[in-house]
């Protein structure tokens, strides 16, 4: 199995990636909750009757008395009326401060185990389990937790790190398709603002890299590291981790006005598309660069445009909580592996985005 350590600021914990890691949940909980007695499994329903028996079947075997919270899939159950649902649970169970959550599914689920845990008796601990390509290469690591309300998604929530993140490759053969091609979003992401060892690696793949499991894991491997190292450096989004956010400003408007129909990874990898674009534009990336990107995005059938336009999108942005006074912080690449940090007011956004 292979491990990476994460350094964040409030808390140290692995992350633990490998075929059959599920396998090690009783132990490896036993280790990092000591004194626990009871846990909570928080699932939705996709995911729940792949996996839900498995992972209380290891943690009963390793004595824990276990519950259940299982919500409808879907990121419009990402709300608040979910996470009152885990608090009543923890509380009818009688849990106390040594409990702890384990989020089981993607990153919808990552998100509310690790809000339910961050504000049930003001924190409890939270083991994440995730199953998506998208929450093992970014949601369940890094301790963004929260909810979407009307206004915005993730616009509620707390940093709450996990105490473990438990990553079990053998969980993406049951993905549909379009949910892993969802999750290669991020994964281009970070080869695109950091790692370019990561970039040759998909470009070599030539697109296929899902039926060699042993690739797979490595490339889950590079990203968690990539992932960790951020997130080590700037656990709280004041520096180097805004620039995981590439794609995300415009990709988060795109998804909003959607009603969050469209997938996640899918706007995100729109909105990098839409800001390659404006960065060849503007004069800051070279176009052979932006090429090279966005053929790598088409590579693993991601969209590298939207019919939004570029008023729309200022317009969505400023109500983002990435917001900062009247500025906002676009992350621009200028060239691959190096990302930068731009503020710009609404004015200056619009200009960049329609040159
Ligand atoms: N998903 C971006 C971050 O964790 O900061």
């Amino acid at each position: 199995m292979r491990s990476v350590h994460v350094r964040a600021a409030s808390k140290e914990y692995d992350v633990l990636i490998g075929k059959g890691a599920v396998s090690s949940l009783g132990t490896e909980a036993k280790k990092v909750c000591p004194g626990a007695l009871k846990a909570l499994v928080v699932s939705e329903t996709n995911v729940a009757g792949l996996y839900l028996d498995t992972v209380k079947k290891q943690l009963s075997e390793a004595g824990f008395e276990v519950s259940e919270y299982v919500f409808e899939a879907g990121e419009q159950h990402k709300n608040i009326n979910e996470i009152a649902g885990m608090w009543n649970k923890m509380a009818e169970a009688g849990f106390t401060r040594t409990d702890f959550v384990v989020g089981l599914g993607g990153g919808v689920t990552t998100d509310m185990a690790g809000f339910a845990a961050s504000t049930f008796l003001r924190g409890i601990k939270v083991i994440q389990l995730p199953t998506s390509l998208l929450a093992m290469v970014d949601a369940s690591v890094g301790g963004k937790t929260g909810i979407d309300i009307p206004m915005g998604k993730n616009q509620v929530g707390a940093f709450w790190q996990p105490s473990l993140v438990l990553e079990d490759t053998s969980f993406l053969k049951t993905l549909p398709d379009e949910v892993f091609t969802e999750g290669m979003g991020e994964v281009t992401k970070h080869a695109f603002i950091m790692d370019v060892e990561l970039f040759d690696k998909l470009e070599k793949a030539n697109g296929s890299i899902r039926d060699d499991e042993d690739l797979l894991e490595e490339i889950v491997y590079m990203n968690v590291a990539d992932k960790a190292s951020v997130v080590s450096e700037d656990e709280t989004d004041n520096g180097r981790r805004q620039t995981l956010n590439f794609g995300h400003t415009v990709g988060h408007v795109i998804e909003r006005d959607s009603g969050f129909t469209k997938p996640h990874g899918i706007c995100v990898a729109k909105g990098m598309g839409i800001v390659i674009d404006a960065c060849v534009r503007a004069g800051t990336l070279g176009s052979s660069e932006a090429q090279k990107m966005k053929d790598l995005l088409k590579l693993y059938k991601l969209p590298v445009s939207d019919e939004i336009t570029p008023e729309d999108i200022v317009k969505g942005a400023m109500n983002d909580k990435k917001k900062r006074g009247d500025t906002l912080s676009v992350i621009l690449v200028n060239k691959i592996g190096n990302a930068e940090i731009k503020k710009m007011t609404a004015e200056e956004f619009l200009k960049f985005l329609s040159a």
